[in-house]
């Protein structure tokens, strides 16, 4: 049993704490491997920001589970090298088990998400409140979820998404003992949120009925990247194909970082913001076999984007 205090990782209960009084929402980002880590620890110590780090079912296949948690330590090194100890949190993307969230626990991670939205509401309410019961042993934090996002999820694809159903967030709240609620208000995973020419609007009606609910519980937004149009043009532009890519723009991330939303999923952005560099450096120098020219490009616009996120759009600079 490795417990998070020891290796300097903090859980998001008091994070979530000042950002609901402070009206901000803290950035998840996910990663996978060095450059994300070093990417994200630079831009978040650079805008003094909390920030949780966060790794899905698919990263830990990737990446290893004990390099993963060597990571996290690492990253806790890593900022205070740079000059702030800044909160970082080890979290559990949509976990799928008990046995996952478990090994995640005993592992190191301070915080874990039991994702049951796609049960029947008391199978979801059972296992969200067995990995509860489990993880407050340790402090460790724990993210339900109540609806089901459009898109894909760790390989489960669901063509329409399922609104959260503001009636049973309480109930939920109370049965399974959660620390934080993610819902379903009209975002999706991956890059292709939406539809060309479609009028773009997230629920902000359903957030504010939970909100009604459940006052000042903290909620998570996942599937929030924006799709950077600049990214997806670079990427177009150096031969990729993504046609029609669109996401959630940052008015309405701005807006939900103000409610009682306090922790906003950004993954996709990532993705694009390394795919465009990598793309770019390699296309405009054909002879280039150095991964470390095109993943620290890649590297290098992660940061920038990151801390755009934390000062522009998520308000989450200067917090740490
Ligand atoms: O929720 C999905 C995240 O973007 C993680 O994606 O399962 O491909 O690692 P992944
Ligand atoms: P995006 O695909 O919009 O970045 O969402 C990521 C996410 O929700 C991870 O859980
Ligand atoms: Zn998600």
């Amino acid at each position: 049993m490795i417990s998070y205090k020891d290796l300097g990782l903090v859980n998001s209960k008091e994070i979530f704490k000042k950002a609901f009084e402070g009206q901000y929402a803290i950035p998840a980002y996910n990663f996978n491997n060095l450059e994300q880590m070093q990417a994200i620890v630079k831009a978040c110590v650079e805008s003094s920001s909390p920030v949780i780090m966060q790794v899905s079912k698919g990263a830990r296949n990737y990446a290893n589970e004990t390099l993963l948690r060597y990571m996290a330590q690492g990253a806790v090194e890593y900022a205070k090298e740079l000059g702030k100890n800044i909160p970082i949190v080890l979290h559990l993307d949509h976990g799928d088990s008990f046995e996952t969230a478990k090994s995640c626990i005993d592992s190191g991670f301070s915080s874990v998400m039991i994702d049951g939205s796609h049960l029947p509401y008391e199978e979801n309410v059972a296992l969200t409140k067995k990995v509860v019961e489990y993880a407050h042993k340790y402090d460790v934090t724990v993210e339900g979820e109540l609806g089901v996002l459009a898109g894909i999820e760790d390989e489960i694809s669901h063509e329409k998404s399922n609104y959260t159903r503001p009636e049973e967030v309480e109930d939920f709240v109370k049965k399974t003992g959660v620390d934080s609620l993610a819902i379903s208000i009209g975002t999706s995973h991956g890059a292709f949120k939406f539809k060309p020419g479609e009028d773009i609007q997230l629920r902000f009606d359903i957030l504010e009925e939970i909100e009604k609910k459940i006052p000042g519980f903290p909620i998570v937004l996942h599937g929030a990247s924006s799709v950077v149009q600049e990214y997806v043009k670079i990427i177009n532009d150096n031969g990729g194909e993504l046609k029609d890519a669109l996401g959630v723009p940052e008015e309405q991330l701005r807006k939900a970082a103000k409610s009682a939303v306090c922790k906003i999923n950004i993954d996709s952005d990532g993705r694009l913001a390394m795919t465009a560099m990598v793309r770019k450096v390699l296309t405009e120098n054909k002879g280039e076999f150095d991964p470390r020219k095109y993943l620290g490009k890649g590297r290098d616009e992660l940061v920038k984007l990151i801390k755009h996120k934390n000062e522009h759009v998520l308000g989450s600079a200067n917090r740490a």
